[in-house]
Formats: C-alpha cells, structure tokens, sequence
C-alpha cells in the first residue's frame, strides 16, 4: 500500500470515527413550504428568513424554500407539517380551521380592521399571542404574523354593489368566516386550493375570487378577470408556523439565533407588504387585462352594512369574546364607512 492510500484510509477512518466536516454533518435543515410566488409578501419574507438564518447560525442552519405549492397545496401543507415531512410554513390564516384552530378566522371577519396600524394592534399584542398559544396543543409552534394585505373582487363583470355579488361562484379560502361572508352577499362559495385557482377561474368552474393584489398578479389571475374591485373589505394574512418537537429539539444556542433570524424576517415582511401590493396593482393597471373599479363612499357603506351581520354570525364559532376584544382594540364602528 502506498503512502498516499495509507493517508486516504486514516481519513477515512477519521470521517467513520467523528462524523462528517462540521459544516455537511452539523446542518440542520428546514423545509419551508408555501403556496404563493417567490415574488410576493410572503414569498419574500421566507427568502429573507432563509438569508438571515444562515448568516446568524454561520450556516448551521439552511432552509430551503418550496414556494408556489410545489411540494404541498394548502391541506396537504398542514398535515406534512404536523407529521415533520416539513419543519415550517405560513399558511393563510384563513387555513387554520381545517386544523381544529378555528379562532384564527376572526381575521376574516369583513371590514374588522380599516389599516395595518389597526390589525398590528392585533398580531402585535397579547391577542394575537394568545392565538398562537392555541397551536401547542396540535404540535405546532407559532412564531410570527406575516403581513399581506387587504383584499380586493374580481370577476368578469363590474361589481360595484354588493347586489352585483348575487349569484356569483366565488373561490374562498376554507375558512368558515368567508364561507358566511360570501353567502351574506349572495354569492355561492367555492372553497378551493389556492394553486387551483387561476384554472378554475380560466375555466369558469367559478366566476370570481378575493384576494390581495399581489397574489392575483403573481398567479396571473388578472389575465382571466375582466374586472377588479377594490373593496379592501377584509384581510389576509400568515402565521409563520413550525413543527414543535422539531423546534423544542434544536440546541438552544440555534434556537435563538433563528428566533432573532425570524424577528428581523418579520419586520422586513411587514415593511414591504404594502408596497408589494401597492406595486402589483399599478402592474395588473399596466397591463390592460384587468378594469379597477374603486367604490364611492356610499357604495362602501352598502358593502360595510351588508356584512355587518357575519360578525355576529360567526360569534359563536369564533367567539363572541374575542370578537369584541378585537373591536375593541380597533375601535370597530360598524356605522363607520
Ligand atoms: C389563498 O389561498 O388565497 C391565499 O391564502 C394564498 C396565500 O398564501 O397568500
């Protein structure tokens, strides 16, 4: 046997005995899956996180990204994550009432926040905190509230009053809240995967959708809408959620390290939503495809006061306490256009 063989079996012998180079056999990995273009709010703040994390763990850690539902639809997503197939996601909190976590739909509730200075009072607050304690019970960790934005309606034809909504096959989100909201308006939900939606609206297996600007253009849903409503009638937002054994395993030191990567992730995501959305609109504007209508102020009034009655509708599925609560943080005026 030659010198340099010798050489060759020591390391190998080495590698066998103490494990890999520190940066490959040390890595911690974490999937993060989500359902929305790189190019969005969401799709964003998870790149930063990604960023982030590595640079504060020296590369201990390294997330990897899996947008646009490429691993997992929205369903799919929260089981794999309970089941530690993936370590992290930010599902909509429309999503949670699938996962037995049905308060989160308050955010749903129509008109409940006017503003993001409204709704942080909310997602920065002893509320939202005590809605993320919530998910322990179901294994999961919640660390943040990711921003998006308030929602806008399409559909093929100009909708204008609330009346215009009757008859209308509307995709929802699974959440209850909007299921009561579309129905409060006439209209007939459909709920559906979000990766399923510019088909179904291509097709005409619905007529019309909500959501925030920046997810219509970046699913490039404006190309088969003739008409976009901006109604900002309700928001859409994440919580940034991860599998907790998983999280309450990993060395402390790391942990706080990602809980700092997460914090700063967190401010950049909701630095930018707004101007994200603000960015998508003007861009769906340029492309011609799609009309914006605005509403006047009595037509917001009609829409406000039609919806007014799925607040309490809901009160018993959410909770007629938290409901209040939020009003009241938000100084809620349902006479207020
Ligand atoms: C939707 O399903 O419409 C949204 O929740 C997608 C998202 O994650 O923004």
């Amino acid at each position: 046997m030659r010198a340099w063989q010798i050489g060759l079996g020591v390391l190998t012998m080495a590698w066998v005995a103490f494990g890999a180079p520190a940066q490959a056999a040390d890595q911690i990995q974490i999937k993060f899956s989500h359902v929305v273009a790189i190019d969005t709010p969401k799709g964003k703040a998870a790149e930063k996180f990604r960023d982030l994390a590595a640079s504060y763990t020296g590369n201990r850690v390294k997330v990897e990204i899996y947008p646009n539902s490429q691993l997992f639809k929205d369903k799919e997503e929260l089981e794999a994550l309970q089941m530690g197939t993936v370590q992290m996601l930010a599902p909509s909190l429309a999503k949670f009432g699938p996962l037995g976590v049905k308060e989160f739909e308050v955010f749903d509730l129509p008109f409940l926040f006017d503003n993001y200075e409204q709704l942080h009072k909310v997602t920065y607050g002893p509320i939202g905190q005590t809605l993320l304690g919530k998910l322990t019970a179901k294994g999961i960790l919640g660390l943040a509230y990711w921003d998006n934005g308030f929602k806008q309606i399409s559909a093929n034809k100009p909708i204008k009053e609330p009346t215009d909504m009757h008859g209308l096959k509307m995709r929802i989100q699974s959440s209850k809240v909007l299921d009561a909201q579309m129905r409060a308006l006439g209209a007939n939900p459909q709920v559906m995967a979000f990766s399923e939606v510019y088909q179904a609206l291509q097709t005409g297996v619905v007529d019309g959708t909500e959501n925030p600007v920046s997810n219509f253009y970046t699913q490039k849903m404006h190309e088969v809408q003739k008409f976009m409503t901006l109604t900002d009638h309700g928001y859409l937002g994440y919580a940034v959620i991860v599998n907790k054994p998983f999280w309450d395993a990993l060395p402390a030191e790391i942990r706080s390290q990602l809980d700092r990567a997460m914090a700063d992730a967190t401010v950049y995501a909701n630095q930018i939503a707004k101007q994200e959305n603000d960015k998508a609109l003007e861009a769906v504007r340029q492309s011609g495809k799609t009309q914006i209508l605005t509403l006047t102020n009595a037509q917001r009034a009609a829409w406000k006061q039609t919806l007014a009655k799925v607040h309490q509708e809901m009160a018993t599925r959410i909770g007629a306490e938290l409901i209040q609560s939020i009003q009241k943080e938000t100084g809620f005026d349902a006479g207020k256009p």
